[in-house]
Parts: structure tokens; C-alpha cells; sequence
């Protein structure tokens, strides 16, 4: 009995992904570079050993998978997955489909469908989200490439994906880029998603001197409520979690200064290039950038000192509870700028992206996983054109609800000399975003005055230059 699909790659995720694979029931075929690494999967496979066929060379791996083949390449990112599919094209024949699962950028994913446009083959970029335990449990999966070649896929994916009340969290997004332009969006919205979490936790530390147990409280309480999401209840983990070696909380051991591979970059990129604001990811990838700057933010601090903490504007109770409003509400706003960069996409690369599907398929299995998705697949159902998440019925009513205890915590965290460039930046983005009359008039008036660039008029008349001459 041939396999249903073919898998390349056993590092943690390409192991997790198939062993996953054959607990659904799937026959699955499996190779890795180094044949050793292949036997030692297949003998550590336990139970789910029959279903998996170790194959020690690429023609033995190819032949033992039913056409048209799925081939999941799950590979460090960039080159190898070029050099992996040269490798393994001169065994293939037409209609086989080569699956990159690595986190890729979907620029790669485009030329690579189109490279193999004519050539019988098919290529589909694959983004899975959820970390090692989703990729053996259940993760969200972000498929792009042709509707035939997901039809091939479609049942396996929906077998091993994570389900939301029931309800599969994989879906075909659009041709060539599309999955893996999806996920590079929601590596952004996590990007941002944790860099305002660590805000909130710097002001908590730093401005009200909490401990890192008590700070862990605070967040286990709010994942009870409106801020429930994976990134919530991880937070009050790794916040109570204590360092073996020293006694101390894990967290306070451990060197502020932040890793990124690439994605949360990615998302600012595209969203420059498409025109679309997405202040609070690009504080959060900025965020990381001054993070890793670990000596050069030492030398200032002995030049400048730290300001003290001002008095807080409440009573810490209610500070504490308005640190959950601006957290939703800034939240809002990163989720907006995220959808909003999608659209955007989605119209430029002609992928008609689903945005309630989208959000359909993050309610569970990926890293930004929560309560408040099921929301936005709710807004975005009701309403998939809206031009802007914050618009919509609910989240408009949510926004207006929290964007006070945004303004209280921002104010306070600046007169504290507290850094939250995410948190800010959301607000800004909001009172920018919500204002008909902004001051970008004075801008024309400057680009005229020294380019005779030319503005529109208000009233219509048409005269387009100033009289800055006279
Ligand atoms: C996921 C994660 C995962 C990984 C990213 C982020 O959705 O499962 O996003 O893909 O954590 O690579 O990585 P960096 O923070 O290292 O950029």
C-alpha cells in the first residue's frame, strides 16, 4: 500500500508533523538527509510504526508515495529548500506537488510556483503555525498554490489540524504566495501581540514594582477573561516558572535581549510597500531590534539615570484593571493594522484573500490563538469588506469602551519614563485613523513651498499652488 504523502526533513517539526500525520491514520513517507536520522525516527515511532515508511534514498522515497505525490519539504528556510527541490525534481513526474511547510517568505514561494509553472509539477507554500506541540497536535495550517493541488491535500491537512470547536483550522488561502503570506502576517500580529504583553509587564515591574509571581497572578486572571488567548495563559506560566539553579523567577534570569528569524520584519516590509500603516508591528519589530542592543542601552542608562515612577493617576487596583482595557484596545489595533496589510495584499497580489477564513483558521492551533479571534471571524463574517477591524459594530463599541484606560496607561507609562512604543503607537494609530481633519494640510502646504508639488482645495477651486511667493 503506497503512502498518501510524502514528508522530507525530521528536525523537531518535520518529526512532530509526521508523526502527527500517521496518529490520524495517514500512511506517511519519510526522509531525511542524513539515513541514520531516518532510522532512529522510524524506530522511535512506537505504535504509529506501521503507517510510517522510512526511505533511505530519494528514488525509494518518491516511489513509495501514491500519485499525484504531496511532498512536504520541511527544511530551514531559504536556500536548502531550493537545493531540496532540485534534488528531488528528477524523480518526479506530472502533477506531483512539492509542499514547503518552513517558515518561507512568500516572495520565495511566488517565484518557486512560477518556476515550476511549466513543468508539470505544482508547488504549494504551506504555513503552519503552533510551535513544536502543534505541529504533533494540532497546528493552524496556511495553504496557498492551486484549488487542484489542495483538493490532492485537503483531507490529510484537515485530518492532522487543530480543530476550534470542532471546526478545522486549515483552509486554502489562494494561489502561489498566498499561505505563506499569511503566516508572515501572523508572525507580525504575534510580534506585536507580545511585544505589547511585555509592555504591560515592564510597567507592572518597573512602575509598580511587582514581583514576577505577582505579575504571573495578574495575567492568570486576565487569560479568565476578555484577554484570554494562548499568549495570556503561557505569560502567567513563564512568569511563575522558577530558575532551578538559582532559586529566583526564571524570567528575572534571563537576558532581555529579544531573537527574530525574519517574519515580523517581513510583515513591516510588505505592509511599506503596499501603503499600509502598521505602526504597532513596526514598533514591535523595532522593539526587538533595541532590545538586542544590550551594552549600547547600558552605556546611556549611566549617562541618563532612570526617571522615577510618577504616582499612579488611581488606585493600583483600578490602574491594574486599566491595564487590561488598554491592552484589548491596543490589541485591537495591531489585529486591525494586521487584516488591514492582508487586504491590501490580497487586492495587489490578486489572492482574494478570505479574511473571515482567515480568522477562522487562528482561532486555535497557532501561537495567537484566543477567544477574542472568534470575535474578529464574527466581525469579519458580518462584514468581510470592512475597510478596517476598528470600524466594525463590535470592535468600534470595544474600542471606545477601552481606549481611555489606553490613554490612562500611555500617559502614565510616559511620565514614568516607562517605554511602550507598541502601546503608544496603537493609540496614536487610533486618534490618527479616527480624525477627519488630521494635519497633513500643512505637509502639502510644505511639499508645495519647496517642490511646487501642488494640493487640492477644500472648497474645490481649482487652484493647486500657493501663494508662498508673494
Ligand atoms: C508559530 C511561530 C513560529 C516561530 C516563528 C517566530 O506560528 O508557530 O510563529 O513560526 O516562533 O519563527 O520566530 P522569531 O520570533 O524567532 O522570529
Amino acid at each position: 500500500e503506497q503512502a498518501e504523502i510524502g514528508l522530507i526533513g525530521l528536525g523537531v517539526m518535520g518529526s512532530n508533523l509526521a508523526l502527527n500525520i500517521a496518529e490520524k491514520g495517514n500512511r506517511i513517507a519519510v526522509f531525511n538527509r542524513s539515513p541514520e536520522a531516518t532510522r532512529n525516527f522510524h524506530a522511535e515511532a512506537g505504535a504509529l510504526q506501521d503507517r510510517i515508511v522510512p526511505c533511505e534514498t530519494l528514488e525509494a522515497f518518491v516511489a513509495a508515495i501514491r500519485p499525484p505525490r504531496p511532498i512536504i519539504i520541511m527544511i530551514k528556510a531559504g536556500e536548502p529548500v531550493d537545493q531540496q527541490m532540485e534534488l528531488l525534481k528528477p524523480y518526479l513526474s506530472a502533477g506531483d506537488i512539492m509542499i514547503d511547510a518552513g517558515n518561507a517568505n512568500f516572495h520565495d514561494t511566488i517565484r518557486r510556483f512560477d518556476n515550476l509553472k511549466d513543468s508539470g509539477l505544482t508547488f504549494i507554500g504551506m504555513g503552519v503555525s503552533g510551535g513544536e506541540e502543534g505541529a504533533r497536535h494540532g497546528p493552524s495550517i496556511m495553504v496557498g498554490g492551486t484549488e487542484e493541488s489542495w483538493k490532492r491535500v485537503e483531507t490529510v491537512l484537515t485530518s492532522i489540524s487543530a480543530r476550534f470547536n470542532g471546526e478545522p483550522c486549515v483552509a486554502w488561502l489562494g494561489e502561489n504566495g498566498a499561505g505563506h503570506f499569511v503566516k508572515t502576517i501572523h508572525n507580525g500580529i504575534e510580534y506585536a501581540d507580545m511585544q505589547m504583553i511585555a509592555e504591560i509587564y515592564g510597567i507592572l515591574r518597573d512602575g509598580l514594582r511587582m514581583d514576577a509571581a505577582e505579575i504571573g497572578e495578574v495575567f492568570g486572571r486576565w487569560n479568565g477573561g476578555r484577554l484570554n488567548s494562548y499568549l495570556t495563559e503561557i505569560t502567567e506560566k513563564v512568569l511563575k516558572a522558577t530558575d532551578p539553579v538559582s532559586g529566583k523567577p526564571m524570567v528575572d534570569m534571563i537576558v532581555d535581549a529579544a531573537g527574530q528569524k525574519g517574519t515580523g520584519k517581513w510583515s513591516v516590509i510588505e505592509a511599506q510597500n503596499l501603503g499600509v500603516a502598521a505602526t504597532a508591528i513596526e514598533a514591535a519589530v523595532a522593539g526587538r531590534i533595541l532590545s538586542s542592543q544590550k551594552a549600547e542601552r547600558e552605556a546611556a542608562e549611566t549617562i541618563f539615570g532612570l526617571p522615577t515612577p510618577v504616582e499612579l493617576p488611581t488606585d493600583k487596583a483600578a490602574f491594574i484593571d486599566d491595564l487590561e482595557s488598554a491592552l484589548l484596545a491596543a490589541k485591537i489595533g495591531a489585529y486591525a493594522q494586521g487584516f488591514a496589510v492582508m487586504a491590501a495584499a490580497s487586492a495587489h497580489y490578486n489572492w482574494n484573500l478570505p479574511m473571515p477564513t482567515i480568522a477562522r483558521i487562528w482561532r486555535a492551533g497557532c501561537i495567537i490563538r484566543s477567544q477574542f479571534l472568534d470575535e474578529i471571524t464574527s466581525a469579519f463574517t458580518a462584514d468581510p469588506q470592512a475597510a478596517n477591524l476598528i470600524v466594525t459594530p463590535a470592535f468600534s463599541q470595544m474600542v471606545k469602551d477601552a481606549d481611555g484606560a489606553l490613554r490612562r496607561v500611555v500617559s502614565h507609562a510616559a511620565l514614568s519614563g516607562l517605554p511602550v512604543p507598541a502601546l503608544s503607537s496603537a493609540l496614536a494609530y487610533f486618534d490618527a485613523y479616527r480624525r477627519g481633519r488630521g494635519t497633513a494640510n500643512l505637509i502639502q502646504a510644505q511639499r508645495d513651498f519647496f517642490g511646487a508639488h501642488g494640493f487640492d482645495r477644500i472648497d474645490g477651486v481649482d487652484q493647486h499652488h500657493g501663494p508662498w511667493g508673494s
